[in-house]
């Protein structure tokens, strides 16, 4: 492959941070709840400008996430289709593709703030670290805000089906901004001041009414006039069946090859919002994601023919695998691989002669060796049958792993991973 040639033949995509969700935070709907492993809509708007679509053309998102994808689809008045294997996340993209009537939502926030003011026991309490209890010196949650939070989840009990999304989204929204510890990275961090804070009941109804003020705005405003399809579960199980026709655009970004497990993080949420109701629900749902992270025991891979790259830096990391944290991580790199050859090959058989798969992925490092994930997934695509047309950098990224050297074809690099959208057009 001449990377040369490949890499950035168009540099308008350069320093965009295509892959930022902070565009997201003001515009209607997608700031409906913050997601920060989303890309930003400016990236979906380019993919679709450049995809030639007519009006019936369908584009998908295996890998929907919050359902950025799905949610530019719509307003621009096009058909989409999003897979989304965490139950809570397809819930959140779901309800951004709202079309009810905004003066009926407003018709029953009286009923949620009523279940708020009268609160309600939480079946989380005195689970793990959600509330205050003996054993734990941290907890997520104050008493106060668990149970204004389950009083108003269960006061939208038997509220119409549709309005009752977008208020239960509220909720969980209001819940986790009233924790007492935020989402950092791979973790929650608990934030420096949560014990002189003192979250309460009456800072979690104010949020959940500025939340319910958002939303009731944007869909007042920011009419959809279309409404994508989101099937919930395993992409690598479900795309046969529920990709009916042919697409002619996919744009998606897959978990990134850096142990992040998406169900870990949106633990809380998971719980909550009812998705999960024990840890063998959540290891069943493990299971179901792409095999990125190591935290549980995934089939293993049998596939090794992922190019020379791959092979090259496989080699490199297994020649260094005493400075590994994990001693899985040589497998799970072969096993994410996998998936995404497999994935790739599925998507060939469901795409037009002339569609086009964008896929925006970071390069990982492991013991110092960086892998060229987008450059792999290049290799991949090309081998498949997908005509490889472009590979743009669209940002670099500081490595959070302190020990990484950076390793880039045999050559030591800066110490920064790449960012890149990956651009495949046609399939042969
Ligand atoms: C980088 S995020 C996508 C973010 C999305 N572009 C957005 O803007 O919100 C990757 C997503 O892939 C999902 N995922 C992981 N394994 C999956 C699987 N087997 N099937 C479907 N989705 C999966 C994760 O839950 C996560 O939401």
């Amino acid at each position: 492959m001449q990377l040369d040639t490949l890499f950035n033949k168009h540099d308008k995509f350069t320093n965009k941070d295509y892959s930022n969700f902070d565009h997201s935070k003001v515009l209607p709907r997608h700031r409906w709840y913050h997601f920060k492993e989303g890309f930003s809509p400016l990236v979906v708007e380019e993919a679709i400008d450049s995809a030639n679509l007519g009006k019936d053309d369908l584009i998908i998102d295996p890998f929907a996430g919050s359902g950025t994808v799905p949610l530019v689809a719509s307003s621009l008045n096009y058909n989409s289709i999003g897979f989304e294997v965490n139950p809570f996340l397809a819930f959140v993209a779901n309800a951004k593709q709202s079309k009810i009537n905004p003066d009926h939502l407003k018709s029953h926030v009286s009923t949620v703030l009523d279940g708020i003011n009268k609160g309600a026991k939480s079946n989380l309490e005195g689970f793990s670290t959600f509330t205050e209890d003996d054993k734990n010196s941290k907890w997520l949650f104050n008493i106060d805000v668990i149970r204004s939070f389950e009083g108003g989840w269960q006061a939208t009990e038997n509220l119409p089906r549709e309005i009752k999304k977008l208020f239960r989204l509220s909720l969980i929204s209001s819940v986790m901004n009233n924790s007492n510890a935020k989402k950092d990275g791979k973790c929650l961090r608990y934030k420096k001041n949560w014990q002189d804070i003192s979250y309460n009941k009456t800072m979690f109804h104010d949020d959940f009414l500025k939340n319910i003020d958002v939303i009731h705005e944007d869909i007042e405003t920011y009419r959809l006039k279309n409404k994508g399809k989101l099937v919930g579960g395993d992409v690598r199980k479900k795309i046969n069946n529920h990709l009916t026709r042919k697409f002619k655009l996919c744009i998606t970004s897959p978990p990134y090859l850096n142990s992040f497990d998406y169900t870990d993080i949106y633990r809380p949420e998971l719980f909550l919002g009812k998705f999960v109701n024990d840890n063998k629900e959540l290891n069943d749902l493990r299971l179901k994601t792409i095999r990125s992270h190591v935290q549980i025991n995934w089939k293993k891979p049998v596939k090794t023919d992922f190019g020379i790259l791959y092979q090259n830096c496989i080699n490199e990391i297994l020649n260094r695998k005493e400075l590994l944290w994990n001693n899985k991580i040589p497998l799970m790199v072969q096993a994410y691989f996998e998936d995404m050859d497999n994935l790739l090959t599925k998507l060939k058989h469901k795409a037009h002669d002339d569609a086009s798969l964008w896929i925006i992925v970071s390069t990982s490092a492991y013991a110092g060796v960086e892998i060229p994930v987008d450059l792999i997934l290049a290799d991949i695509g090309s081998k498949i049958g997908w005509n490889l047309e472009e590979v743009i950098v669209s940002r670099h990224l500081r490595n959070s792993n302190q020990n990484a050297i950076k390793w880039n074809n045999g050559e030591a690099t800066s110490g920064r991973l790449r960012e890149s959208i990956v651009i495949f057009k046609g399939v042969n």
